[in-house]
Protein backbone atom coordinates (compact mmCIF):
# COMPACT_ATOMS: atom_id res chain seq x y z
CA UNK A 1 0.00 0.00 0.00
CA UNK A 2 1.28 3.24 -1.02
CA UNK A 3 2.45 5.55 1.54
CA UNK A 4 2.00 9.37 2.30
CA UNK A 5 2.23 11.62 5.51
CA UNK A 6 2.55 14.69 6.74
CA UNK A 7 5.54 16.32 8.25
CA UNK A 8 5.26 19.12 11.07
CA UNK A 9 6.08 20.48 14.71
CA UNK A 10 3.71 20.50 16.16
CA UNK A 11 1.61 17.66 13.77
CA UNK A 12 -0.78 16.41 17.14
CA UNK A 13 -3.63 18.19 15.71
CA UNK A 14 -3.57 17.88 12.61
CA UNK A 15 -6.06 17.10 10.49
CA UNK A 16 -4.55 16.13 7.28
CA UNK A 17 -4.75 12.28 8.18
CA UNK A 18 -8.62 12.72 8.53
CA UNK A 19 -8.71 14.99 5.00
CA UNK A 20 -6.39 12.36 3.51
CA UNK A 21 -8.15 9.27 4.41
CA UNK A 22 -11.56 10.60 3.46
CA UNK A 23 -9.98 11.42 0.10
CA UNK A 24 -8.98 8.17 -0.21
CA UNK A 25 -12.01 5.79 0.40
CA UNK A 26 -14.49 8.40 -1.89
CA UNK A 27 -11.63 7.56 -4.55
CA UNK A 28 -10.86 3.90 -4.03
CA UNK A 29 -7.40 4.66 -3.50
CA UNK A 30 -5.23 1.71 -1.40
CA UNK A 31 -2.87 4.40 0.23
CA UNK A 32 -1.77 5.12 4.30
CA UNK A 33 -1.46 8.53 5.27
CA UNK A 34 0.06 9.65 9.10
CA UNK A 35 1.23 12.68 11.16
CA UNK A 36 4.83 12.29 11.92
CA UNK A 37 6.25 14.95 14.17
CA UNK A 38 10.12 15.69 12.97
CA UNK A 39 12.10 17.42 15.90
CA UNK A 40 13.41 20.74 15.07
CA UNK A 41 16.61 20.74 12.57
CA UNK A 42 15.78 17.33 12.01
CA UNK A 43 14.10 17.44 8.74
CA UNK A 44 16.22 16.48 5.89
CA UNK A 45 16.63 13.36 8.28
CA UNK A 46 13.19 12.78 8.21
CA UNK A 47 12.75 13.12 4.72
CA UNK A 48 15.69 10.27 4.16
CA UNK A 49 14.52 7.88 6.42
CA UNK A 50 10.94 8.53 4.60
CA UNK A 51 12.06 8.18 1.72
CA UNK A 52 14.38 5.15 2.07
CA UNK A 53 11.39 3.33 3.47
CA UNK A 54 9.63 3.43 0.49
CA UNK A 55 7.59 6.83 1.22
CA UNK A 56 5.67 8.27 -2.53
CA UNK A 57 4.49 11.68 -1.09
CA UNK A 58 4.28 14.18 1.38
CA UNK A 59 2.76 16.91 2.48
CA UNK A 60 5.08 19.60 4.74
CA UNK A 61 3.48 22.12 7.44
CA UNK A 62 5.15 24.65 9.93
CA UNK A 63 8.00 25.16 10.33
CA UNK A 64 9.63 23.36 7.92
CA UNK A 65 8.45 24.22 4.39
CA UNK A 66 11.41 26.64 3.91
CA UNK A 67 13.12 23.82 4.62
CA UNK A 68 11.51 21.46 2.30
CA UNK A 69 11.94 24.13 -0.45
CA UNK A 70 15.60 23.37 -0.35
CA UNK A 71 15.37 19.46 0.12
CA UNK A 72 13.84 18.80 -3.46
CA UNK A 73 15.78 18.52 -6.89
CA UNK A 74 12.97 20.26 -8.85
CA UNK A 75 10.09 22.30 -8.55
CA UNK A 76 6.74 24.00 -9.92
CA UNK A 77 6.91 27.79 -10.94
CA UNK A 78 4.44 28.28 -8.06
CA UNK A 79 6.54 26.89 -5.25
CA UNK A 80 9.91 28.24 -7.07
CA UNK A 81 8.09 31.71 -6.20
CA UNK A 82 6.89 30.83 -2.77
CA UNK A 83 10.08 29.49 -1.78
CA UNK A 84 8.17 27.43 0.45
CA UNK A 85 6.79 23.70 -0.76
CA UNK A 86 4.09 22.37 1.11
CA UNK A 87 4.06 18.84 -0.93
CA UNK A 88 6.74 16.15 -1.81
CA UNK A 89 6.43 13.80 -4.95
CA UNK A 90 8.93 11.23 -3.78
CA UNK A 91 9.45 9.33 -7.36
CA UNK A 92 11.82 6.32 -8.24
CA UNK A 93 15.96 7.14 -7.77
CA UNK A 94 15.85 8.92 -5.06
CA UNK A 95 14.40 12.28 -7.03
CA UNK A 96 11.76 14.23 -5.09
CA UNK A 97 9.50 17.02 -6.61
CA UNK A 98 8.30 19.73 -4.74
CA UNK A 99 5.07 22.04 -5.25
CA UNK A 100 3.13 24.33 -3.15
CA UNK A 101 -0.34 23.93 -3.69
CA UNK A 102 -1.35 26.75 -0.39
CA UNK A 103 -2.11 29.75 -2.99
CA UNK A 104 -4.14 27.54 -5.06
CA UNK A 105 -6.54 26.19 -2.23
CA UNK A 106 -6.89 30.06 -0.74
CA UNK A 107 -8.12 30.58 -4.55
CA UNK A 108 -10.16 27.68 -4.91
CA UNK A 109 -12.09 28.21 -1.59
CA UNK A 110 -12.39 31.95 -1.73
CA UNK A 111 -13.39 31.89 -5.68
CA UNK A 112 -15.35 28.02 -6.20
CA UNK A 113 -16.21 27.34 -2.85
CA UNK A 114 -17.99 31.12 -1.69
CA UNK A 115 -18.33 32.37 -5.00
CA UNK A 116 -15.77 35.08 -4.39
CA UNK A 117 -14.90 38.01 -6.89
CA UNK A 118 -11.42 38.60 -7.11
CA UNK A 119 -10.55 39.78 -10.38
CA UNK A 120 -10.41 43.53 -10.49
CA UNK A 121 -10.79 43.44 -6.62
CA UNK A 122 -9.01 45.43 -4.30
CA UNK A 123 -6.80 42.69 -2.11
CA UNK A 124 -5.55 43.68 0.90
CA UNK A 125 -3.04 41.11 2.36
CA UNK A 126 -1.89 41.06 6.02
CA UNK A 127 0.97 39.51 6.89
CA UNK A 128 4.60 38.88 5.08
CA UNK A 129 6.21 35.76 6.25
CA UNK A 130 5.72 31.82 5.14
CA UNK A 131 1.86 32.00 5.08
CA UNK A 132 1.67 35.47 2.81
CA UNK A 133 4.46 34.24 0.75
CA UNK A 134 2.61 31.09 -0.15
CA UNK A 135 -0.56 32.64 -1.43
CA UNK A 136 0.39 35.79 -2.77
CA UNK A 137 1.61 34.72 -6.31
CA UNK A 138 -1.66 32.81 -6.86
CA UNK A 139 -3.59 35.52 -5.74
CA UNK A 140 -1.96 37.82 -8.31
CA UNK A 141 -2.90 35.34 -10.91
CA UNK A 142 -6.72 36.19 -10.19
CA UNK A 143 -5.92 39.72 -11.27
CA UNK A 144 -6.96 41.72 -8.70
CA UNK A 145 -7.59 45.45 -9.30
CA UNK A 146 -4.49 46.06 -7.12
CA UNK A 147 -3.21 44.31 -3.59
CA UNK A 148 -1.24 45.79 -1.02
CA UNK A 149 0.80 44.11 1.87
CA UNK A 150 0.81 45.43 4.69
CA UNK A 151 3.06 44.03 7.96
CA UNK A 152 4.01 44.90 10.96
CA UNK A 153 7.71 44.75 9.56
CA UNK A 154 7.67 46.70 6.70
CA UNK A 155 10.36 45.72 5.27
CA UNK A 156 9.71 42.36 4.61
CA UNK A 157 6.25 43.75 3.31
CA UNK A 158 8.47 45.41 1.01
CA UNK A 159 10.55 42.92 -0.11
CA UNK A 160 7.34 40.44 -0.50
CA UNK A 161 5.88 42.84 -2.88
CA UNK A 162 8.99 43.45 -5.22
CA UNK A 163 9.45 40.21 -5.50
CA UNK A 164 6.23 39.48 -6.69
CA UNK A 165 6.11 42.74 -9.23
CA UNK A 166 5.92 41.66 -12.39
CA UNK A 167 2.47 39.08 -11.20
CA UNK A 168 0.39 42.08 -11.13
CA UNK A 169 -0.24 45.72 -8.95
CA UNK A 170 1.10 44.74 -5.86
CA UNK A 171 3.10 47.30 -2.94
CA UNK A 172 3.46 47.13 0.51
CA UNK A 173 4.36 48.50 3.51
CA UNK A 174 3.86 48.37 7.38
CA UNK A 175 0.24 49.18 8.55
CA UNK A 176 1.04 52.76 8.48
CA UNK A 177 0.11 52.48 4.55
CA UNK A 178 -2.91 51.73 5.38
CA UNK A 179 -4.14 55.39 6.57
CA UNK A 180 -3.66 56.55 3.42
CA UNK A 181 -4.91 53.92 0.76
CA UNK A 182 -8.41 53.30 -0.22
CA UNK A 183 -10.56 51.06 1.07
CA UNK A 184 -10.79 46.88 0.28
CA UNK A 185 -12.88 44.58 -1.22
CA UNK A 186 -11.24 41.64 -0.08
CA UNK A 187 -8.84 41.79 3.44
CA UNK A 188 -6.96 38.16 4.04
CA UNK A 189 -5.11 37.58 7.23
CA UNK A 190 -1.94 35.79 6.85
CA UNK A 191 -0.44 36.71 10.26
CA UNK A 192 0.22 34.72 12.83
CA UNK A 193 -1.19 36.77 15.08
CA UNK A 194 -4.35 35.21 15.16
CA UNK A 195 -2.82 32.35 17.11
CA UNK A 196 -1.97 34.57 19.92
CA UNK A 197 -5.69 36.16 19.70
CA UNK A 198 -4.79 39.32 18.02
CA UNK A 199 -6.03 41.18 15.57
CA UNK A 200 -3.61 43.30 13.48
CA UNK A 201 -3.76 46.95 13.77
CA UNK A 202 -6.31 47.94 11.07
CA UNK A 203 -8.31 51.13 10.57
CA UNK A 204 -11.78 50.69 11.27
CA UNK A 205 -12.44 51.78 7.98
CA UNK A 206 -10.50 50.12 5.25
CA UNK A 207 -13.82 47.83 4.78
CA UNK A 208 -15.25 48.96 1.70
CA UNK A 209 -19.13 48.15 1.81
CA UNK A 210 -19.84 44.85 1.00
CA UNK A 211 -16.00 43.31 1.79
CA UNK A 212 -15.48 40.06 2.87
CA UNK A 213 -12.81 39.01 5.16
CA UNK A 214 -10.97 35.59 5.60
CA UNK A 215 -8.40 34.33 8.12
CA UNK A 216 -5.72 31.47 7.18
CA UNK A 217 -6.61 30.42 10.32
CA UNK A 218 -9.02 27.78 11.26
CA UNK A 219 -10.04 27.07 14.93
CA UNK A 220 -13.96 25.87 16.72
CA UNK A 221 -14.48 29.64 17.47
CA UNK A 222 -14.16 32.66 15.14
CA UNK A 223 -10.48 34.41 15.00
CA UNK A 224 -9.91 37.33 16.25
CA UNK A 225 -9.50 38.83 13.59
CA UNK A 226 -13.04 37.65 11.80
CA UNK A 227 -14.70 38.63 15.14
CA UNK A 228 -13.20 42.18 14.35
CA UNK A 229 -14.17 41.80 10.84
CA UNK A 230 -17.89 41.30 11.71
CA UNK A 231 -17.54 44.12 14.17
CA UNK A 232 -16.56 46.65 11.29
CA UNK A 233 -19.28 45.43 9.02
CA UNK A 234 -17.36 42.91 6.95
CA UNK A 235 -20.53 41.16 4.94
CA UNK A 236 -18.89 38.04 4.96
CA UNK A 237 -16.38 35.91 7.34
CA UNK A 238 -14.74 32.98 6.07
CA UNK A 239 -12.06 30.55 7.56
CA UNK A 240 -9.04 28.90 6.58
CA UNK A 241 -10.75 25.53 6.98
CA UNK A 242 -11.92 25.29 3.30
CA UNK A 243 -8.54 26.21 2.33
CA UNK A 244 -7.07 23.42 4.50
CA UNK A 245 -9.19 21.07 2.60
CA UNK A 246 -8.66 22.64 -1.04
CA UNK A 247 -4.69 22.03 -0.67
CA UNK A 248 -5.02 18.93 0.35
CA UNK A 249 -7.35 17.97 -2.82
CA UNK A 250 -4.63 18.88 -4.74
CA UNK A 251 -1.90 17.48 -3.51
CA UNK A 252 -3.61 14.22 -3.77
CA UNK A 253 -4.67 14.97 -6.98
CA UNK A 254 -0.51 15.30 -7.73
CA UNK A 255 0.05 11.84 -5.78
CA UNK A 256 -2.46 9.73 -7.51
CA UNK A 257 -4.13 11.58 -10.53
CA UNK A 258 -7.69 12.08 -9.37
CA UNK A 259 -8.89 15.32 -7.81
CA UNK A 260 -11.78 14.09 -5.18
CA UNK A 261 -14.57 15.98 -4.36
CA UNK A 262 -14.04 18.33 -1.28
CA UNK A 263 -17.70 19.62 -0.46
CA UNK A 264 -18.40 16.33 1.64
CA UNK A 265 -14.82 16.64 3.19
CA UNK A 266 -15.32 20.50 4.32
CA UNK A 267 -18.75 19.48 5.88
CA UNK A 268 -17.28 16.72 7.54
CA UNK A 269 -15.10 18.58 9.12
CA UNK A 270 -17.28 21.42 10.00
CA UNK A 271 -19.69 18.95 11.39
CA UNK A 272 -17.13 17.81 13.96
P1 LIG B 1 3.97 32.00 9.00
O1 LIG B 1 4.66 30.85 8.34
O2 LIG B 1 2.80 31.61 9.86
O3 LIG B 1 3.62 33.10 8.04
P2 LIG B 1 6.11 33.66 9.92
O4 LIG B 1 6.86 33.48 8.65
O5 LIG B 1 6.84 33.65 11.22
O6 LIG B 1 4.99 32.55 10.08
O7 LIG B 1 5.28 35.01 9.79
C1 LIG B 1 4.40 35.43 10.79
C2 LIG B 1 3.65 36.65 10.28
O8 LIG B 1 2.71 37.08 11.26
C3 LIG B 1 4.54 37.84 10.02
O9 LIG B 1 3.96 38.61 8.98
C4 LIG B 1 4.48 38.57 11.36
O10 LIG B 1 4.84 39.93 11.29
P3 LIG B 1 6.43 40.34 11.32
O11 LIG B 1 6.96 40.08 9.93
O12 LIG B 1 6.43 41.77 11.65
O13 LIG B 1 7.06 39.47 12.36
C5 LIG B 1 3.03 38.41 11.68
N1 LIG B 1 2.66 38.52 13.11
C6 LIG B 1 2.93 37.64 14.09
N2 LIG B 1 2.39 38.03 15.26
C7 LIG B 1 1.73 39.20 15.00
C8 LIG B 1 0.96 40.12 15.79
N3 LIG B 1 0.73 39.88 17.09
N4 LIG B 1 0.44 41.21 15.19
C9 LIG B 1 0.66 41.44 13.87
N5 LIG B 1 1.39 40.62 13.07
C10 LIG B 1 1.92 39.52 13.63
Amino acid sequence: VDRYGVMGNPIAHSKSPRIHAAFAEQTGQALTYEAILVPLGGFQDALESFAAEGGRGLNITVPFKQEAWEAVDSRSPRAERARAVNTIVLGGEGRRYGDNTDGVGLVRDLTVNHGAAVAGRRLLLLGAGGAARGVLGPLLEEKPAALVIANRTARRAEELAADHSDLGPVSGGGFDVLAEEECFDLVINATAASLQGQVPPLPGRCLAPGAWCYDLMYAAEPTAFLTWAAAHGAERVIDGLGMLVEQAAESFALWRGVRPDTAPVIRMLRGG
